[in-house]
């Protein structure tokens, strides 16, 4: 079973997140793909009301988000919402909001206290692709955000290349593959119940079926593809 994630940024108006919504509740339950819609944060309630049966992720939540922190998403909202899963450190949340890897190891430790299923992103700058040091790097952020002597739960990993993300550039087949095995070689220092390594950044139509063939791949996280109904429809 391959987890597919569809992380829909803030291109979309609560209309059209509906829309898409309403597609993907009309899929029949599969055993190959398990479908979670990350919308706006802000239309989550909306969504998942009207949607029972679709999962729904957020895009992000707030360390210490509680009492006089206006405009933060606390991750006691998302208990009280039933939310299960959460995207946390997400490269636009990097480079917009300075989230570093030391606040997501926070932000992994609050999610799994309070029983949510994080979906963490990690990824390399092109610089970092291009002078051959991205294992080196995706290490480092790797021993930045996970505890040894920490049991983990259930955790999906994104690998997502910054250079990759909104770009239409890939890295090669066999170089996603590579990596997404070289990063179940370094989890294994670590102890999980469950761990999924995603594929992300310019996923679309055209790769799709071909990313999902890698063996060491379990899924995809894709972002403006995902946001129309011809992609959509492909995991129906
Ligand atoms: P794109 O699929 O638009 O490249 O975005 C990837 C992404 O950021 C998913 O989280």
């Amino acid at each position: 079973m391959k987890y597919i994630i569809f992380n829909w940024k803030s291109y979309l108006n609560l209309k059209e997140s509906i829309n898409l919504s309403k597609i993907i509740s009309r899929f029949k339950k599969s055993k190959k793909f398990k479908i979670i819609s990350a919308p706006n944060n802000f239309f989550h309630l909306a969504l998942s009301k009207n949607f029972k049966k679709n999962i729904y992720a957020t895009q992000n939540f707030d360390l210490d988000g509680r009492g006089a922190s206006t405009g933060s998403l606390d991750v006691s909202h998302l208990i009280e919402n039933k939310i299960k899963y959460t995207i946390i450190g997400h490269s636009e949340m990097r480079s917009n909001h300075g989230e570093t890897d030391k606040i997501v190891s926070s932000k992994l430790d609050a999610s799994i206290n309070n029983k949510l299923i994080p979906i963490v992103c990690i990824g390399e700058s092109l610089n970092i692709y291009k002078s051959k040091k991205t294992k080196n790097y995706l290490r480092s952020q790797i021993n930045t955000i996970f505890k040894r002597s920490q049991k983990y739960d259930q955790i999906i990993l994104a690998y997502e290349p910054l250079w990759s993300i909104g770009t239409g550039l890939t890295p090669e087949l066999s170089e996603i593959d590579d990596i997404c095995k070289f990063l179940t070689k370094i989890l294994e220092k670590y102890t999980f119940k469950k761990i999924n390594i995603l594929y992300g950044g310019s996923v679309n139509l055209s790769n799709i079926s071909e990313i999902l063939k890698l063996q060491f791949v379990n899924g995809v996280l894709v972002g403006s593809a995902s946001t129309k109904s011809s992609f959509i429809n492909y995991f129906k």
